[in-house]
């Protein structure tokens, strides 16, 4: 009874060996994997730019065209990919608003064809820094293994687009929030 344990013991670490150098080969090979990724992102349309209360909002909508294909390794179990808008006001050097984002699952979906997709983020600029202002569109996206470390990568489009001086439309008051709430924040 007690040699068997013994070598129960000698089984499992040896299995823990193996599986240690598994990890450590998996991450190395995925390392290597060489990533070729041809990414495309356009503004497509402002489609709304108005004032709220204090605030500039901007409703966008993209042509995207993301192949992410090649940063899939056999390492690789999903990606998370975001689209963010970059300018920089007076007050602040550099403010990054996430607009967008999906969760890619498979190789097979990794090239995103999006000849025009809205928004999931409007652009709210916590003031009036949108005006006039240029923006930047950083496609990224987060490297999600089966095993070993989440690695990261983006694309910036400087300059993308250049929101008007003017507002569209008439300004909008600030929704206030009252009553009673199901589910508070
Ligand atoms: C926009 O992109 C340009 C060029 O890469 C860069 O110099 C600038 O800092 C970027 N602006 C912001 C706000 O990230
Ligand atoms: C893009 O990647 C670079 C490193 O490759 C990093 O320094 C930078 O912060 C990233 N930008 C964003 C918006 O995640």
């Amino acid at each position: 009874m007690h040699s068997y344990s013994v070598r129960a013991n000698n089984v499992l670490s040896f299995a823990v060996s193996v599986w240690m150098v598994l990890c450590a080969m998996a991450t190395a090979s995925d390392f290597f994997h060489k990533a070729d990724p041809v990414v495309s992102v356009k503004l497509a349309k402002v489609e709304r730019f108005l004032r709220v209360g204090r605030n500039d909002e901007a409703h966008l909508a993209f042509e995207i065209d993301a192949d992410l294909t090649s940063v899939f390794s056999w390492n690789t179990k999903q990606l998370f990919v975001w689209l963010a808008a970059e300018y920089s006001t007076p007050k602040h050097v550099k403010s990054s608003v996430s607009v967008w984002d999906r969760i890619v699952e498979s190789k097979e979906d990794a090239h995103l064809v999006l000849p025009f997709v809205r928004n999931k983020y409007k652009l709210v600029d916590n003031g009036a820094g949108l005006r006039g202002n240029v923006v930047n569109l950083t496609m990224g996206w987060q490297i999600m293994p089966r095993v070993g470390v989440l690695r990261k990568d983006n694309v910036t489009f400087p300059a993308a687009f250049t929101l008007s001086e003017e507002y569209p439309e008439p300004p909008q008051p600030q929704q206030r929030r009252t009553g009673v709430y199901a589910h508070p924040r």
